[in-house]
């Protein structure tokens, strides 16, 4: 199967190296914008790629909702399979693409974009077959355990782990959809609609690591934590959570041993139980073997990872509470109820009751608009 190619980046580059020696694929045109066309395999039009009938599948690796939606749906309109890493165009349109390629019998197929190398997804949609799937989530963001690791174990600043994350090919384009948390819940809305069959739409939460310091990360590691991005979700009594947050862990955890670029994906499924998956979550070589994966998988007659019955929907995080490590001004501590707190100077580092997961998530959002600097990280005992 001749395979094209749309974009030419980090992944795209690694993806078109890999096609040279996969079994049963060949590599066919790459799409790279006009004016960087300096080979005769590059071309510069989607056209080129859909009206040619010798490309069989299409490997999306451009990024970003437009044009990677309408060059989708014209492969797939044309009757090429189509896999993608892109997990925001997934998860804004992913339904949509799902209905076309099974309206036309090819494949739509994206497990990188969840894992980067790690195979969640298509795990994911293996287990729901035969297995009622609980809960689901872990580290699912490269950039951000990255920076987390080094500035704990290597003391580094934020600016400098950002900018080595970056330099590594971890990032995304604009790194602001890592460090927010925008990454990491993009992942979990695909797995929610992998394990549930509801791509999440509304009561989405995510917290972001961009207002930890090298003194954050120095605190916790000094009373026995370690700090990383965790995405959450699972089934309700007639629905789904999902969210994303930053998490103090006690050293020994198994998420403690998650290190640079690695991803700690995990699953539960109802007969099988605990389910962890580990292995590197961003990078050229582990995504595009991600993406090499599901190209193969097409020859074997794969064709979607999303459910049959797939819908929008609403979560509902209302059930879901924790303690909180909170940073924030000492003349703000009386915001949230505190179990604990310490004073460092004008700040208080607490640690609060339990509370639920959108009162933290309110609260900071309404003291930061007035322009308070807070961080915040719930802690798993
Ligand atoms: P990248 O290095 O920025 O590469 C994207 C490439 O696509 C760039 O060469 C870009 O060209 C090109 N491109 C963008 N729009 C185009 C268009 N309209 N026509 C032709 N070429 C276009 O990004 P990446 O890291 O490879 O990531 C690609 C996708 O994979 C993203 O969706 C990302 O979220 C996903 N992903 C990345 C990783 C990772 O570790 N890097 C892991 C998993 C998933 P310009 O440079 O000229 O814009
Ligand atoms: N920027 C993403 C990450 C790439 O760091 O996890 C893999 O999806």
């Amino acid at each position: 199967m001749k395979v094209a190619v749309l974009g030419f980046g980090t992944v795209g580059f690694g993806v078109y190296e890999m096609l040279k020696n996969a079994a049963g694929l060949e590599q066919g045109p790459v799409l790279v914008r006009p004016g960087k066309k300096d080979q005769p395999y590059k071309v510069t039009s989607i056209e080129e790629i859909v009206n040619d009938p010798s490309v069989g599948a299409v490997a999306e690796v451009m990024g970003g909702v437009e044009p990677a939606f309408s060059y989708a749906s014209a492969a797939l309109k044309a009757g090429k399979h189509f896999v993608t890493s892109n997990k925001a165009l997934v998860a804004a349109k992913g339904p949509e693409l799902d209905a076309i390629a099974r309206e036309k019998g090819v494949a739509f197929l994206f497990s990188a974009a969840c894992g980067g190398g790690v195979p969640f997804l298509h795990n994911l949609a293996l287990a729901r077959e035969s297995d009622a799937i609980l809960s689901f989530g872990g580290i699912l963001n490269g950039t951000t355990n990255y920076m987390l690791d080094a500035m704990q174990r290597l003391h580094l600043d934020y600016a400098d782990v950002l900018a080595d994350a970056q330099r590594l090919g971890y990032a995304e384009a604009d790194p602001t959809a890592d460090v927010s948390g925008l990454d990491a819940l993009r992942k979990i809305m695909l797995a929610c609609a992998v394990a549930c069959g509801t791509l999440p739409t509304d009561g989405l939460l995510n917290e972001g690591i961009e207002s930890v310091t090298a003194a954050d990360v120095a605190h916790f590691q000094s009373r026995g934590y370690t700090c990383r991005l965790i995405a959450s979700g699972g089934r309700t009594e007639d629905g789904a959570y999902a969210y994303v947050e930053p998490v103090l862990l006690r050293d020994g955890a198994a998420e403690c041993a998650v290190l640079q670029n690695f991803n700690m994906a995990r699953y539960e499924g109802g007969c099988a139980g605990p389910i962890v998956l580990m292995g590197q979550g961003a990078g050229r070589w582990p995504t595009a073997s991600a993406v090499l994966r599901d190209l193969s998988g097409i020859l074997r007659g794969e064709r979607e990872m999303f459910p049959a019955n797939l819908r929008r929907g609403e979560v509902d995080n209302s059930a879901c509470s924790h303690s909180y490590y909170v940073r924030l001004p000492a003349a703000l501590a009386g915001e949230l109820p505190a179990a604990s707190a310490e004073l460092d100077g004008e700040l208080c580092r607490m640690i609060t009751e339990p509370i639920p997961v959108s009162q933290m998530h309110f609260t900071a959002a309404r003291l930061r608009e007035s322009g308070a600097p807070v961080f915040f990280a719930a802690v798993r005992e």
